[in-house]
């Protein structure tokens, strides 16, 4: 009988191949999906090197390898992604959520008891799905443009068992809602050709651009709702000047890396 080969022998050329396709991170990479596919966690991988790769294993893994060279996201190859607390499934219907996203939950964590929230644009759901998980009072609903994405959302709420209401919908839906979150749409059309082969590849571009100055989005969300809706935004960085002006009262938090990313305000 062949010897497997072993976890070590794996994780190297699995890292070579990824490294020349152009990957950030590709010895993360290769761990991440090797882990997987042998059913072990990452820790227990780098804990035992020798251990030997079973043959179902090494096929799984040639195949995620190929996937990973041309540049699909490992989010996507694993389908499934950690957002806070919670695991979402995702696949190409939705964007992979950011880390920096995480801050317009934290926003909603500070509202009163019972309050209700919606959010805009929910892709996976991660959001109000991370919100309704450390927040169980609250009254959370979501919606987005995509029925595709909306899709995906359920199945999440569902294996999660987290009711949140969710609707196929562009804008915000009718409701009273003490607060509005969104991450839309926010990259231009210019900024878009000039990102990683991950994005522009392989993520939904509908989920991504707005325009030529990737304002679009945000701007017809706060011109169509309400006078008074108090929203919070994500936007870029270079955009927090352009989305303070579309508000009354607004403030702008900093992400972990001290950047520009979350607008708070009302639609005047
Ligand atoms: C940047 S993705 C964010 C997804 C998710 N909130 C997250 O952070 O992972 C933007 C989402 O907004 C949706 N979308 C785009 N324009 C919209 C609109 N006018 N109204 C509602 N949803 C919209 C897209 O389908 C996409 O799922």
């Amino acid at each position: 009988m062949i010897a497997a080969a072993a976890a070590r022998e794996a994780v190297s050329a699995a890292t070579d191949a990824l490294a020349a396709a152009g990957c950030d991170t590709p010895r993360l990479d290769a761990e991440l999906l090797i882990a997987d596919a042998m059913g072990v966690d990452r820790g227990a991988l780098i804990a035992d090197p020798e251990q030997g790769v079973p043959g179902a294993a090494a096929r799984l893994i040639g195949e995620r390898v190929r996937r990973r060279v041309m540049r699909e996201p490992v989010a996507y190859i694993l389908g499934t992604k950690g957002f806070r607390h919670i695991d979402l499934a995702v696949d190409s219907r939705v964007l992979v959520p950011r880390p920096e996203t995480e801050l317009l939950v934290e926003v909603a964590l500070e509202l009163p008891e019972g309050a209700s929230v919606h959010e805009v644009g929910t892709g996976s759901g991660a959001v109000a799905l991370a919100l309704l998980s450390e927040r169980p009072d609250l009254k959370v609903s979501a919606s987005d443009a995509s029925p595709a994405a909306v899709e995906v959302a359920r199945a999440n709420a569902r294996r999660l068992r987290l009711p949140v209401e969710l609707s196929v919908e562009r804008g915000v839906p009718e409701g009273d809602f003490e607060l509005v979150l969104a991450n839309l749409p926010y990259v231009s059309e210019a900024e878009w050709r000039g990102l990683q082969p991950e994005i522009v590849r392989h993520e939904p571009r509908d989920a991504l651009v707005a325009g030529p100055d990737g304002l679009e989005t945000i701007t017809e969300l706060v011109e169509g709702s309400p006078a008074g809706t108090q929203l919070a935004l994500e936007h870029a960085p270079h955009q927090a000047d352009a989305v303070r002006e579309l508000l009354r009262g607004a403030e702008t938090l900093r992400d972990l890396a001290g950047r520009e990313r979350v607008t708070l305000g009302a639609v005047p």
